[in-house]
């Protein structure tokens, strides 16, 4: 396998700067030599070009798209994201986008879900399935699923709706922030919610079997996409919208190895994005070196 490293710095859809450097710092971290030591080539196509938002007008959106700053800009990136990601599994390479805010997913979902029915697995302390009409902050990255599923306006954007990704194919695990309007959504929709309960009462092993279940339920792959503040804040301390009671350092890591090892018996494992890395909140990297580390995992790296 060859897995394609794509950086997408945006920070359009947080509301903290500073999540515009992870790409950066995860490289730093090494993200290329773990792969490499996980036994994947690995090939690394930089940084896609993002202006900066002290130049651009938050609030700039058409009144119809309801609250969502930088929704223009977001649209801009997202769509040549999407193109990148096709590109990268049309020519056989695993795409593996490196954020940035978790808005790039809607980038990352697309183009994998352009010519496949896509499960995903939604590692996240947050639900991201708010839509401009419900969201209580208008910031696109507590939005991405609802893009991707085509809710609310969201509908009628083709650069954000991917119809193949259906909501019975979805997996949340390490729920432990969400909004009302989120739980109604949650509550009302096909998707599968494993809450830290879950994980608490049936260890993670078990909850993310499940959730690889039904994300390979008829579908043509798998979409992983992991929000680093799924973590607890004492283990990955640099993200900007942190919550506590978050799995441990060691249940990361053994919820990414049941995905590798779900991918080497079975295959589907198709493109991943890691997202909200924030460099400027983080302790000496430390955040940043998880996300490397969890991503070798993910891709095969075991202690043996
Ligand atoms: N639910 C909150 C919102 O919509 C927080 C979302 C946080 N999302 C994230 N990707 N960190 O504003
Ligand atoms: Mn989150
Ligand atoms: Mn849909
Ligand atoms: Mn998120």
């Amino acid at each position: 396998r060859t897995v394609r490293l794509i950086g997408a710095p945006m920070d359009f859809g947080a509301n903290r700067r500073g999540v515009d450097m992870g790409p950066s710092a995860i490289r730093y971290a090494g993200l290329g030599d773990e792969l490499e030591d996980a036994g994947v080539a690995c090939t690394d196509s930089g940084d896609l070009l993002i202006p900066r938002a002290e130049e651009r007008d938050p609030d700039a959106n058409p009144p119809s798209s309801g609250e969502a700053k930088f929704l223009l800009e977001i649209e801009d990136v997202c769509s040549r994201l999407s193109e990148q990601v096709a590109e990268a599994l049309a020519e056989g390479t695993t795409p593996l986008v490196l954020g940035g805010d978790h808005s790039i997913a809607i980038g990352t979902m697309g183009g994998s879900a352009r010519d496949a029915d896509l499960g995903v697995i939604w590692f996240d302390a947050h639900a991201d399935i708010n839509t401009p009409e419900t969201s209580p902050s208008g910031n696109v990255h507590g939005m991405p699923l609802a893009a991707a599923l085509g809710r609310g306006i969201f509908e009628e954007m083709p650069w954000a709706h991917a119809p193949r990704v259906r909501e019975e194919s979805v997996a949340y695990v390490g729920l432990r922030s969400i909004d009302d309007r989120e739980r109604d959504a949650i509550r009302d929709s096909e998707m599968t919610a494993f809450t830290m309960s879950d994980i608490d009462e049936r260890g993670i092993t078990d909850v993310v079997e499940d959730a690889l279940a039904v994300a390979t339920d008829e579908t043509d792959g798998v979409h992983v996409s992991l929000d680093l503040d799924w973590l607890d804040p004492k283990a990955a301390p640099g993200v900007g919208t942190p919550v506590r009671g978050g799995v441990t350092y060691r249940e990361a890591h053994s919820a990414l190895e049941a995905v590798s090892e779900f991918d080497e018996r079975e295959g589907g494992l198709r493109s991943m994005d890691v997202v909200e890395v924030n460099p400027i909140l983080d302790e000496h990297n430390e955040t940043a070196t998880l996300a490397t580390e969890l991503t070798a995992s993910a891709f095969g790296k075991r202690i043996l």
